[in-house]
């Protein structure tokens, strides 16, 4: 049934795409994201990017901009966004993403904590893709929750991970990356030790989907390597990044609109 409606969400935005900009559509082809914009492109200014918008209309990810607006921390971003040379970088979960959380992970955080959990998800420099195989190098890598909050980042042959103290996501799609914006869609919260020093925060085993196959949830700790399954693996990357480059798309021409 998820995927019924997946399908359904991205033949809409297919349609949705066709009509707003055939011609963007038909120049960009709907795999531009995940191997970086190798389109040089010396963008002249960078461009206004309306991240409330964006997040609506991609992913879904609803819980995690309702919190970004509940705390204000969008208008940190946008800012960010909006008045720096440095840009923003952020790493946005899903909403499935959350339902592996304790019910009272969110409730149980002051708001500063929520605020600082919700910072913890960017960096306030924009990173492309291309540049976390050097990032890394620099582990641990400061957020914008500031100095103790730092995730480190690991580039396995252009398999990118993000690593936080409870929590290892990987990058499992560009959803937007021009400069001074990149968005990127991970499946698993990101938790700090600062703020989960004694637990992790974490849902006991779901256990029940009967029927999984594509499920994005399981990225297989610590394998799918180069071998075995990955062939499964690249068809299925190849979809999202197929997906991703739609939204993109989408969301780059009500951009143009505005
Ligand atoms: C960002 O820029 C847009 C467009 O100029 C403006 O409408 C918006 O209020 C700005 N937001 C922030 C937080 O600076
Ligand atoms: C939230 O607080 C309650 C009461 O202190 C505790 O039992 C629960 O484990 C906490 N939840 C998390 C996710 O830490
Ligand atoms: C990574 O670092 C190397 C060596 O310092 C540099 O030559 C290269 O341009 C860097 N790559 C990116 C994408 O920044
Ligand atoms: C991050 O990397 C640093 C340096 O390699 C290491 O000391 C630290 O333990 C790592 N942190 C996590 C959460 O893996």
């Amino acid at each position: 049934m998820m995927v019924m409606e997946f399908k359904a969400a991205i033949l809409t935005t297919a349609v949705l795409a066709v009509l707003l900009c055939s011609p963007a559509l038909a120049q960009k082809s709907p795999s531009v994201s995940l191997p970086p914009s190798t389109s040089p492109a010396p963008a002249p200014a960078p461009h206004y990017v309306d991240l409330a918008a964006l997040l609506n209309v991609a992913g879904p990810f609803h819980t995690f901009l309702s919190y970004l607006q509940k705390t204000n921390v969008i208008e940190t971003f946008q800012s960010q966004a909006n008045n720096t040379d440095e840009g923003i970088t952020i790493f946005v979960p899903k909403d499935s993403a959350f339902s592996a959380l304790k019910k009272s992970t969110f409730s149980n955080l002051t708001g500063d904590q929520l605020k600082q959990l919700l910072l913890y998800h960017a960096f306030p420099y924009y990173y492309p893709l291309s540049t976390f195989r050097n990032l890394s190098a620099l582990n641990p890598v400061n957020t914008f929750a500031g100095s103790p909050y730092t995730l480190n980042l690991t580039d396995d042959m252009g398999s990118i991970s993000v690593q936080s103290m409870w929590s290892k996501p990987k990058i499992s799609s560009s959803v937007y990356a021009t400069e001074p914006v990149a968005l990127y869609s991970i499946d698993k919260v990101l938790l700090p030790m600062q703020l989960f020093s004694k637990d992790p925060p974490l849902a006991p085993a779901p256990a029940p989907a009967p029927q999984s196959g594509a499920s994005d949830l399981a990225p297989s700790p610590g394998g799918g390597k180069a071998g075995g399954n990955a062939k499964a693996d690249s068809t299925s990357e190849a979809y999202r990044v197929g997906v991703s480059g739609l939204l993109a798309t989408v969301a780059g021409c009500l951009m143009l609109m505005w």
